[in-house]
């Protein structure tokens, strides 16, 4: 990010001014196992990347808030007279639902001209939503003084995307971008919001992401899908066993109980989230250990049951984790947030990232015909204010 040159944008988009320009940061996130959990209240352990949205704001003195990017064409803006409308399928229903969720609670901010930029690449899976949601949230709560702390913040812009918006997300990836520390994954319980950062520095490995470059189509009515059938798996639960949700069981008692669903598809996904449940848990110990091994071999495992189980991989990310796991110096592959394309993470020896980005490279288009992106990850702070 250049600050001058997107002041200059700014000026330009907007109209020259001498007012002062705040400029705030929110990062993407990459979920390192826990997967499809966060909205039946298990555990996620999720990390902030050092890549995300910048959002500079300037007060103007009107009645109008106006939002553009350096992403897209496309701009708006919301008279802060009248009630806010959801205007299609605009990025901007990320912010102006932050705003409405704001003023829910009689919090109420000024006419100002916002200027986004991301460097998170688009509809990954890597959470530029939530970035753009909780710079948003993280901004106008620094510059009006609202005195909200950083989960209340995450809980806000999660019910923007889920009201506003129109997404059933779950906290993840809010809280991660809200959140996230350099260094640190975010071992986060879903149900009660405690969490725990555990240091996440491994000697001679690297995070590497590789981007499907699939487009994500219909990816919001399957989320949904599966979100309802989760909810018909604990009803069913329900009429044998006391439970609030589907993280309330172990593995055992699963197995004891599964004759209560009928259906086998409900079946297959619960024993997802609560295997899921069990083998983040798994991680955690393992990587509190520095058993880095377990680790990697426990997001394989949650690789397959999302593929078998949840299905919710298809071929590309199927494709990704294969070539990947042929690499001498890959410890664990997996695909990461919601799936249906996007992307994969990775655990990778430092001195095999380069065969790791060439091999798998070439396999994948090998096999799909597509171009993987990769990244080489670092894990950064979690949202900020940045001198302007
Ligand atoms: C998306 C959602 C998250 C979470 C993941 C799957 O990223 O926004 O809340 O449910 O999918 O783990």
């Amino acid at each position: 990010m250049n600050p001058a040159e997107l002041k200059m944008t700014m000026n330009r988009l907007f109209g020259a001014s001498d007012d002062p320009v705040s400029v705030y940061f929110s990062p993407g996130r990459v979920n390192l196992i826990g997967e499809h959990t966060d909205y039946n209240g298990g555990y996620v352990f999720p990390c902030a990347l050092t890549f995300g949205t910048y959002l500079l704001v300037r007060i103007n003195g009107s009645r109008i808030v106006r939002f553009a990017t350096t992403n897209f064409d496309h701009r708006g803006e919301v008279n802060l007279n009248e009630p806010f409308e959801r205007e299609g399928k605009s990025w901007i229903n990320y912010p102006v639902g932050v705003l409405n969720e704001f003023r829910k609670l009689a919090l109420e901010v000024e006419g100002m001209d916002l200027l986004y930029s991301g460097d998170i690449p688009n509809g990954a899976g890597l959470s530029s939503s939530a970035s753009i949601e909780m710079a948003t949230a993280f901004a106008m709560n620094d510059l009006y003084r609202f005195g909200m702390d950083r989960m209340s913040l995450a809980r806000l812009s999660q019910r923007a995307e889920n009201l506003f918006v129109g997404v059933n997300c779950g906290i993840m990836d809010q809280f991660a971008s809200g959140l996230g520390l350099k260094d640190h994954a975010l071992f986060l319980n879903c149900d009660t919001l405690e969490y725990e950062r555990v240091p996440f520095r491994l000697e001679g490995m690297k995070i590497v992401i590789a981007n499907t470059n699939k487009r994500r189509g219909l990816a919001d009515s399957k989320y949904n899908e599966r979100r309802a059938q989760c909810e018909a798996a604990v009803e069913a639960l329900r009429r044998g066993k006391s439970i609030r949700n589907l993280s309330d069981l172990t593995m055992e008692e699963f197995e004891k109980h599964a004759q209560l669903i009928p259906d086998e598809v409900v079946l297959k996904r619960a024993r997802h989230v609560i295997s899921e449940n069990s083998r983040t848990l798994a991680a955690v110990d393992a990587l509190n250990k520095s058993d880095i091994a377990t680790f990697g071999e426990l997001m394989y495992q949650s690789h397959h049951s999302l593929r078998d189980d949840y299905e919710v991989t298809g071929r590309e990310l199927d494709t990704l984790v294969e070539e990947a796991a042929k690499i001498d110096g890959t410890v664990g592959s997996r695909m990461t947030g919601a799936g249906f394309g996007g992307c994969t993470v990775s655990i990778v020896a430092e001195n095999a990232v380069e065969d790791f980005i060439r091999d798998v490279g070439a396999g994948y288009a090998e096999k799909t015909a597509l171009q993987a992106d990769f990244y080489v990850a670092e894990i950064g702070d979690g949202s900020k204010r940045m001198e302007p």
